[in-house]
């Protein structure tokens, strides 16, 4: 019983440092801290759509995705049935190998990479045209 008691002490007084360094640098950082995360705020506010909306590559990738039906299970940032675009391009660098995977990939479907539903095959579509839209779902980068 002492032992338990003087290490339960132990613990009060070590959390009751930890407690006071937390508060202090807290206190300090909140006033360095606010003009930043402000900015951070407002940065994260700012919709994928927003940040590429001038680029050539995401003008022409978002038309031929609705042209090609790609937005019925995909959205540029919320997972849907498959997965949001953004989360694709977290996933994979945007270079000649990774739009060759993806491009086959749309074309031909694929499964496994995200979960058990599988994207359907997509033959009917010109390869320029998945890869003008691989381009730009590998742009839209955070
Ligand atoms: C019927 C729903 C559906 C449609 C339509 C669809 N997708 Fe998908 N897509 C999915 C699903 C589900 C996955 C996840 C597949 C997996 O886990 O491997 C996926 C995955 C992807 C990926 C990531 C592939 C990988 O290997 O990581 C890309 C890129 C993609 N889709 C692009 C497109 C494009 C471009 C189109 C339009 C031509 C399209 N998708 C149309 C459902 C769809």
């Amino acid at each position: 019983m002492k032992l338990i008691k003087s290490l339960s002490m132990g613990v009060i007084a070590l959390s009751a440092i930890a407690y006071s360094c937390g508060g202090g640098s807290n206190s300090s950082d909140s006033g360095s801290n606010t003009p930043p995360a402000a900015t951070t705020s407002t940065a994260e506010s700012v919709s994928l759509e927003d940040k590429y909306k001038d680029d050539p590559v995401f003008v022409a990738g978002s038309a031929k995705a609705k042209e090609a039906g790609c937005t019925a299970c995909h959205m540029v940032e919320r997972k849907i049935v498959g997965p949001s675009y953004a989360d694709v391009a977290a996933k994979y660098e945007n270079n000649a190998e990774n739009l060759e995977l993806l491009t086959s990939h749309v074309i031909n479907g694929n499964v496994g990479v995200w979960g058990e539903v599988p994207m359907p095959a997509h033959p009917h579509l010109a390869k320029e045209d998945v890869e003008t839209i691989v381009k730009y779902v590998l742009l839209l980068k955070k």
